[in-house]
């Protein structure tokens, strides 16, 4: 049974390969540390709770956010020139062997509901970000509802309301 959970030093990250050499090394090189610093938290997806090759991966973290870059008709019903919290979807990835399988999107509804349950519990945000590589990415964002952000179209996000609700996408 597929499990996502945190990374740790059980897991292969010299074994993963999404095709995309920055996307590898943060893997390889980054995300324990960051992990450690308390900077983001990764999370991978493994087969079943003893594997540890990592099938696929995301990053999270917080940042803040100017309300100037968001689509008018979100920026109107904030305050104005403010600067507001927000997460982020740092990483996703999935390894080469097994992309297009629906496990991206599985870590996508995964991220989702980490960041739902930690804004319930602990605080609030005006959304998930997230800065897609390139168009085709771009288009991988946009099935589920994310939005592009002003003058930045390879930057997109999921306002808040949406994330609540659930992301749209179909397992
Ligand atoms: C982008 C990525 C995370 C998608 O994960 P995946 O497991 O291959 O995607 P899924 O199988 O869950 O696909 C979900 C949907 O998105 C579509 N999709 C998948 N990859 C896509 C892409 N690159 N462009 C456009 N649409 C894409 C699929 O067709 C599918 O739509 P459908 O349900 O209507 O068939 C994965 O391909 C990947 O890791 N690529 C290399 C690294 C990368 O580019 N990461 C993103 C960094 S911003």
């Amino acid at each position: 049974m597929l499990i996502i959970r945190p990374l740790d030093s059980v897991h292969n990250r010299a074994g993963f390969d999404c095709g995309t050499i920055p996307l590898n090394d943060f893997l390889y090189k980054t995300a324990a540390q960051h992990r450690d610093k308390g900077l983001s938290n990764t999370f991978v997806l493994t087969d079943n709770e003893s594997s540890a090759d990592i099938l696929g991966f995301f990053t999270l973290s917080f940042l803040e956010v100017d309300v100037s870059v968001l689509p008018p008709d979100h920026a109107r019903r904030l305050p104005k020139s403010s600067r507001l919290p927000a997460a982020k979807l740092a990483r996703l990835a999935v390894d080469k062997r097994c992309q297009g399988k629906g496990y991206g999107s599985i870590l996508l509804a995964d991220a989702v509901k980490r960041i739902v349950a930690t804004v319930k519990e602990s605080g609030g945000i005006v959304g998930l970000f997230v800065d897609a590589k390139d168009d085709t990415v771009r288009r991988f964002y946009l099935n589920f509802g994310f939005i592009p952000l002003q003058d930045a179209p390879l930057s997109l996000f999921l306002p808040l309301k949406v994330l609540l609700t659930g992301i749209e996408m179909s397992l």
